[in-house]
């Protein structure tokens, strides 16, 4: 089997767009779901206290895939935890995999800062990392508020907005298809 989708979404911006993948790519998706459920004020201690919430298992064995697409949406700079508990727990199982999200953005330096991070937590360079920003979709007052940006929720036709980076993993599709 080639692509296997897990992600972790809070408020389903990423939720949303790892479906969009899963039709695209015809694959298997889960979602990871935290053993105790998250609040805002739960993230703000994992963040505060950098804790890593207990995640349940999912039901697919990811040694059978050859690429995972993870997907998730980025706090503080940071792979939001549920994710980051995933991947610490899995790392042995990963062959390929590439890191997706819908995040608040307006930084650039963020995108080297994540990549980073998911080489220290899985210990292998991913094929792709794509960051969607939400900024990039509101008028350009509302760009640098935190709340409009994270109160925003993103429209099926947000989608065409990221055509080209969703192209980015969609072609990486194929490389692992040869
Ligand atoms: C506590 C918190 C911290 C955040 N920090 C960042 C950040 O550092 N960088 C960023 O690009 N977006 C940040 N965001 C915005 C989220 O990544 C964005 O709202 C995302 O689309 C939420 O995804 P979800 O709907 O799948 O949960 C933050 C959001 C929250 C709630």
């Amino acid at each position: 089997m080639k692509n296997l989708i897990v992600y972790y979404s809070f408020t389903k911006n990423n939720e949303k767009i790892a479906e969009y993948f899963r039709n695209q790519l015809s694959c298997h998706i889960a979602k990871i779901e935290t053993v105790r459920k998250r609040s805002g004020l739960s993230i703000l201690f994992d963040l505060m206290f950098n804790r890593k919430p207990a995640v349940k298992a999912i039901p697919f064995y990811l040694w059978n895939y050859e690429h995972v697409i993870f997907i998730a949406p980025i706090w503080a700079g940071k792979i939001a935890m549920p994710l980051k508990t995933f991947l610490l727990n899995e790392k042995a199982n990963i062959k390929k995999y590439s890191f997706v999200t819908v995040c608040g953005g307006g930084n650039a330096s963020q995108k080297a800062k994540v990549e980073k991070q998911l080489i220290e937590l899985t210990g292998k360079v991913p094929e792709k990392v794509v960051e969607l920003w939400v900024s990039n979709l509101l008028p350009i007052q509302k760009q640098g508020t935190v709340k409009s940006v994270t109160g925003y929720r993103i429209q099926p036709a947000d989608f065409a907005q990221f055509d080209q980076q969703i192209q980015e993993i969609l072609e990486d599709n194929e490389l692992v298809e040869k």
